[in-house]
């Protein structure tokens, strides 16, 4: 865990310590590629896939505009991380665990929420502007996801189609991509970041504590900071044109209002008009709405993760299953 190191402010507000984490469970010849059969996730809005949505109310318009055109869960304009992970390893996107709508879990789940914090959380989402489904009760999700698909998969029933085969937990890709809000509603709490640098062990602890969980897996740990630190510190090299701007926002010199967010409506002569709408072009855009990342922004840092680079050990996805 060494490699966490707090290195600075995003969104003026932010110290961030996201993490990915890819676990895994098969191991073969250290050269062989991984055939994961499926995907299983926890996380925060990162690759929040649905849950939230399907929680707390729907994102709306023009979440989803780019890739999806409709809003789908995601707080994007388009894919996530998570989503070209399953491309590139030929699985659908993941449904959200949360989402009794549609949903299909044979090749994978995701237990993610936008807001979710590694520390258990204590308030509800009113009181604290973060999820109550905290990395302990996605494991907790997780462990009833598991235990109750064994008991359906017996049954003769359409859950055969819709829910996964024993097998496929051991010969998943686990990820987990966590800990930008840690830090966040710590500072929401007025605290300094000396104080805010003092709990970061203690997030830590209990990340370990989760991730230990799973004793027999391989473990990745994907430095996510550094590829997104890049994004804001070589902006235009990259192909960018804005970097803390907001694409979909509304007023100031940010195009960012927190009582205005992307897609806010309001009522003229008793018509909904779009006030906080998308710039035009997303894919030279970074911060799509104050909080998360564009589709081409998550389309970089997949690029630059998946061949192992930011990986400790240095290992491509495809390699991952394999122990070191
Ligand atoms: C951080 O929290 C804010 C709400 O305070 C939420 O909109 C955002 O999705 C969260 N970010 C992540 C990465 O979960
Ligand atoms: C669920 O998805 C799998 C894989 O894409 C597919 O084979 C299966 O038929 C789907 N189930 C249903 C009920 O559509
Ligand atoms: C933090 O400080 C601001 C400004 O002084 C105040 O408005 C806000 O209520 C404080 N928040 C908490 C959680 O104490």
């Amino acid at each position: 865990m060494e490699a966490h190191k707090l290195r600075g402010v995003m969104y003026g507000l932010a110290v961030v310590v996201p993490v990915i984490m890819l676990l895994q469970n098969l191991v073969l010849g250290a050269t062989d590629e991984c055939v994961y059969s499926g995907i299983i996730n926890l996380g925060d809005s990162n690759s929040d896939t649905g849950g939230s949505s399907a929680a707390f109310g729907q994102a709306p318009y023009p979440h989803g505009e780019t890739f999806f055109h409709a809003p789908v869960g995601r707080l994007c304009d388009g894919r996530l991380i998570i989503d070209f992970i399953a491309e590139s390893l030929g699985l659908p996107y993941l449904n959200a665990f949360l989402d009794a709508v549609g949903s299909n879990f044979t090749h994978g789940v995701n237990f993610a929420t936008a807001g979710s914090i590694i520390l258990p959380q204590t308030r509800t989402l009113k009181q604290s502007g973060f999820s109550p489904i905290s990395l302990d009760v996605q494991w907790a999700q997780f462990n009833d996801f598991h235990r109750r698909t064994q008991i359906f998969c017996q049954k003769e029933s359409i859950f055969q189609e819709l829910l996964p085969k024993p097998e496929l937990f051991s010969r998943a890709l686990y990820t987990i991509d966590i800990g930008q809000n840690d830090s966040t509603s710590s500072l929401f709490l007025n605290k300094s970041t000396d104080q805010v640098k003092a709990v970061v062990p203690v997030i830590m602890d209990q990340f370990k504590n989760i991730v230990k969980d799973l004793p027999l897996a391989a473990f990745t740990y994907v430095d996510v900071y550094s590829v997104k630190y890049n994004l804001f510190t070589q902006t235009k090299k990259l192909g960018f044109k804005e970097s803390l701007k907001t694409c979909c926002g509304y007023g100031g010199k940010l195009n960012y209002d927190k009582d205005v967010v992307c897609g806010a409506t309001k009522k003229v002569k008793g018509k909904e008009v779009l006030v906080a709408k998308a710039c035009k072009d997303p894919s030279v855009w970074i911060n799509w709405d104050g909080f998360h990342y564009t589709e081409a922004a998550n389309k970089y840092v997949f690029d630059q993760i998946v061949g192992g680079s930011f990986s400790d050990p240095p290992i491509p996805v495809k390699l991952a299953c394999h122990r070191h």
